[in-house]
């Protein structure tokens, strides 16, 4: 009979963000970001950010793990947890929030202060009164 897998624990969690951080493509703002998903699975999906010499056009490391791990079939998230370099705290920005709102809005999201303090808190807390598309009305009814 095979063990069961022990659960990721937040500081696990981080160690994947981490890992994540060193492929960001960042030349413009040197500010490396990476980000582990934890899906419902138990699957983990990394991302980091990706700039573009078109800086609009840039992707936060959150929005392309949450891409990632959609595009790939998940679709309810347990955590995220997210890190830019020591020192520099990273809590996720407003749209990285709406987005993933979209799936898990009772999410845990896991950044780290300006030290090395692990912070947590429910999506919910981080995004109250999310943005949701209006299923009904609008078209007379
Ligand atoms: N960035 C992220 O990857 N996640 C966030 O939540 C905020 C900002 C990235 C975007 C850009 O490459 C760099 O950090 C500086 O804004």
């Amino acid at each position: 009979m095979s063990a069961a897998r022990a659960p990721f624990s937040p500081a696990d969690l981080m160690r994947e963000a981490v890992k994540a951080r060193a492929t960001s493509h960042s030349p413009y703002s040197r500010f490396p970001v990476g980000a582990a998903l934890l899906g419902a699975s138990g699957k983990v999906y990394l991302g980091c950010n990706v700039e573009n010499a078109s800086f609009g056009l840039t992707c936060c490391a959150e929005r392309n793990a949450v891409f990632k791990a959609v595009s790939e079939g998940e679709r309810q998230f347990t955590a995220i947890a997210v890190t830019a370099r020591t020192g520099k705290g990273a809590p996720p920005c407003g749209a990285c929030r709406q987005v993933m709102a979209e799936f898990s809005p009772q999410m845990w999201v896991y950044w780290r202060d300006s030290g090395t303090r692990l912070l947590k808190k429910r999506l919910s807390a981080l995004l109250p009164d999310m943005f949701n598309f209006p299923q009904s009305g609008g078209r007379g009814r």
